[in-house]
């Protein structure tokens, strides 16, 4: 039980504004106001991809494990992830969902759970039940989960695995970084404009650089953390990285544009203001002089 319950989304009706799909209950409550169309699910496809290259396709970190039961934390890529690590594991076949919500929770394959995750777990919850998972997946939601939530967000994930179980947790900040050292103007313009909407939300743009403590307080052990820099451009050296790179470009830059509209129109920008910001980042993510990286 909690003093102060979070909005539950009942239905998956969307809104159609700025020329993009928004799932209603995202946009009404200022969790993920992030489209929910096509050209944003060929974005996620594309940009998972490149994620998983960067990690040179492992799927977890602990090689010895054979889950049975996996949560994962909000709906999207996670569900192809939940199925490859089933069929590596040889336990299932890997049903895929029958149900298509988008503001859920995916477990165990074919269930999926309808449930805002800035509430806490309740114990009555057969899919959010104690001591269940083998394995939970937590990936991309610092625009989703409110800043005073993570702390008894993880700690409710470390209560839903069986003891031996493992947590694996993602988050990148959109900051995009030089390795040059010289000044973004386009890219540094967006992130303030991004990063400063979601603290209006009661987010945490920068909450990756915390899990690690959030992972020690809630009681969890052998915690391994893995920081990478995903290269944006044909620019690194050594030639994996280079080709992630190189594909990282494209996805970049629809990345800025739809993690960014929502909150630069609502912020006031005419459509050809953010057309011009997206201009001027593309330009800066063309240039391969900058070297640039995004933290995750
Ligand atoms: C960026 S995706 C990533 C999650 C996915 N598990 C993965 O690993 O690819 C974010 C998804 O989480 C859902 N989501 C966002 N905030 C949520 C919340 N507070 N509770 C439940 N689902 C949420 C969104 O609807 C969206 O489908």
């Amino acid at each position: 039980m909690t003093s102060n319950p979070q909005p539950q989304p009942r239905t998956d009706a969307s809104v159609h504004e700025y020329g993009r799909d928004f799932l209603t209950f995202s946009v009404q409550h200022g969790i993920h106001c992030v489209p929910i169309d096509d050209e944003e699910l060929n974005r996620q496809a594309d940009f998972y991809d490149v994620v998983s290259r960067l990690f040179e396709r492992r799927l977890f970190l602990p090689t010895d494990l054979a889950p049975e039961f996996i949560l994962d934390c909000g709906s999207g890529g996670g569900i192809e992830w939940a199925e490859e690590v089933m069929e590596k594991s040889e336990l299932g076949p890997g049903s895929s969902s029958s149900e298509d919500d988008d503001f859920a929770c995916q477990v165990s394959l074919d269930v999926k759970k309808r449930w805002n995750l800035n509430e806490p777990f309740r114990y009555d919850q057969e899919e959010l039940a104690r001591d269940k998972y083998d394995l939970v997946n937590s990936r991309f939601l610092a625009d989703s989960i409110n800043a005073s939530r993570w702390a008894s967000y993880v700690q409710d994930l470390h209560d839903r695995l069986r003891d031996g179980g493992w947590l694996q947790m993602l988050e990148a900040q959109f900051n995009i970084q030089s390795r040059s050292g010289r000044p973004l103007e386009y890219l540094s313009r967006w992130w303030n404009i991004y990063s400063q909407a979601l603290e209006r939300q009661n987010k945490d743009p920068r909450v990756g650089t915390e899990l690690p403590r959030h992972l020690h307080n809630a009681g969890f052990i052998n915690i391994a953390v893995e920081p990478k820099q995903l290269p944006v451009g044909e620019w690194h050296q050594d030639p994996r990285l280079r080709e992630v790179g190189r594909d990282m470009k494209s996805v970049a830059l629809q990345t800025l544009r739809s993690l960014g509209i929502w909150h630069c129109r609502q912020a006031g920008m005419q459509e050809s203001d953010f057309e011009d910001l997206i201009a001027g980042c593309e330009r800066e993510v063309s240039d391969m002089s900058l070297r640039l990286y995004i933290p995750m």
